[in-house]
């Protein structure tokens, strides 16, 4: 009885639910691909405003290098010339996502599941539904997307509902463990140089890095708490023991230079003598 009763409730749902409740539960389809000419690019590009200004945006983003154009984001059909029929319902044009732009858009078909599963699962995603804001657009921008930096927050768009000094105290934090993600990556560019052992620091570095995505996207109490200080250790560990191998490695580059000279110096001062020895002999 009860398997009858799920499967009309799960029915009944599908049909009762409207669309944005599709959307909040990331079940949107992955975009289509353009057959022809991708019309959403073609057309945008002619038209001003906001309209337009999307496609300026979107050229200088990570996602036109991979060819990742609108409607992998926004749904609809790229082969249709035609604004209304190309964002028919049919083609799961989501639109501008609205509050579950989180899930509807960056979450399309899978996109970015470990991103946005950590933040529907934080404090900051009921937020976005209850206030609309923050989302991932808030941080990361929604055309003009590059590679994540903490600079890129706005500490303005956080004291809405922090105080001032905690906000701070966040960002200063966050800049801090990306700056020794950055000192760490740099010693295990210097040792794969090298051909020097590095695959157990690039392997800890990747889950140190993981830790911070999950610290900075679940944003929680307990995240700040407890996964701030564990990525912490983990990243002191990893510069102390990256920077010790990188020292020996100078410090060897050094006394290879050092026995060059010498050997160089040798040569020259054995040349001096032997010429002098010779010149000395004819007279
Ligand atoms: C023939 C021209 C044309 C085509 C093709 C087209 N659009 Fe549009 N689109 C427009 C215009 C014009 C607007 C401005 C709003 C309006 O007039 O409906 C717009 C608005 C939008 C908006 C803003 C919607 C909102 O709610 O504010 C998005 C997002 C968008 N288009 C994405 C797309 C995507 C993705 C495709 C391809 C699947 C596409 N467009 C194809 C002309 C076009
Ligand atoms: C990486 C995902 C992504 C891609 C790719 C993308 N968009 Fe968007 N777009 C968004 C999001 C998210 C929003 C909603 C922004 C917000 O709510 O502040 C948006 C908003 C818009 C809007 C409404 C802007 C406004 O201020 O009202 C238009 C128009 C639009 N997109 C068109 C396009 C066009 C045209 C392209 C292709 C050049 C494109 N988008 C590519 C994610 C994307
Ligand atoms: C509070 C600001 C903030 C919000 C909100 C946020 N991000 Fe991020 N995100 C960051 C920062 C900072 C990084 C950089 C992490 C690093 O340096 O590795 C990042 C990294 C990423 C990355 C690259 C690493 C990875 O995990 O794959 C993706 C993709 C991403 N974010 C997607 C999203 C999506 C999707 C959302 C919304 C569901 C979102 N972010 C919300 C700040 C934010
Ligand atoms: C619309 C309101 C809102 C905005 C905007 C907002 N937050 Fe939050 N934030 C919250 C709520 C609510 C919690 C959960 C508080 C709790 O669990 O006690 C939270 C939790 C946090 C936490 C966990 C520690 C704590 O104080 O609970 C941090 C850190 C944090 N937010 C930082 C930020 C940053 C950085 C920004 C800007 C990118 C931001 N928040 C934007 C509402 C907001």
């Amino acid at each position: 009885m009860n398997l009858k009763f799920t499967a009309i409730a799960a029915l009944s749902l599908v049909f009762v639910l409207p669309v944005p409740s599709l959307f909040a539960q990331g079940t949107l389809p992955p975009a289509m691909k353009a057959q022809k000419a991708d019309y959403c690019l073609q057309c945008h590009q002619t038209l001003a405003g906001v309209s337009g200004i999307a496609v300026s945006e979107w050229k200088k983003s990570i996602h036109a290098k991979s060819d990742d154009n609108c409607n992998i984001c926004h749904g609809g059909n790229p082969d249709l010339n035609d604004k209304k029929a190309a964002k028919d319902a049919r083609y799961f044009f989501a639109g501008k996502g609205g509050k579950y732009n989180a899930v509807s858009l960056c979450g399309r078909g899978g996109c970015h599941f470990s991103a946005v599963g950590l933040f529907t699962s934080g404090p900051h995603y009921d937020m976005l539904l209850k206030k609309g804001k923050p989302g991932c657009v808030d941080c990361h921008g929604a055309h003009e997307v590059v590679r994540p930096r903490v600079k890129f927050i706005n500490p303005q768009m956080c004291t809405t509902c922090h105080p001032e000094g905690e906000v701070e105290k966040t960002i200063v934090s966050l800049e801090s463990i990306e700056k020794k993600l950055d000192d760490v990556q740099r010693n295990a560019d210097y040792l794969i140089s090298k051909n020097a052992e590095s695959r157990d620091i690039l392997a800890k570095l990747a889950d140190a890095r993981n830790l911070y995505r999950q610290l900075v996207h679940v944003m929680s109490m307990r995240e700040v708490r407890h996964t701030r200080r564990e990525i912490e250790l983990q990243l002191d560990d990893l510069l102390a023991k990256s920077h010790s191998r990188v020292l020996i490695i100078r410090r060897l580059d050094i006394i290879y230079v050092v026995t060059i000279a010498l050997s160089f110096l040798v040569v020259v001062v054995f040349m001096i003598f032997t010429v002098r020895t010779f010149s000395r002999s004819r007279d």
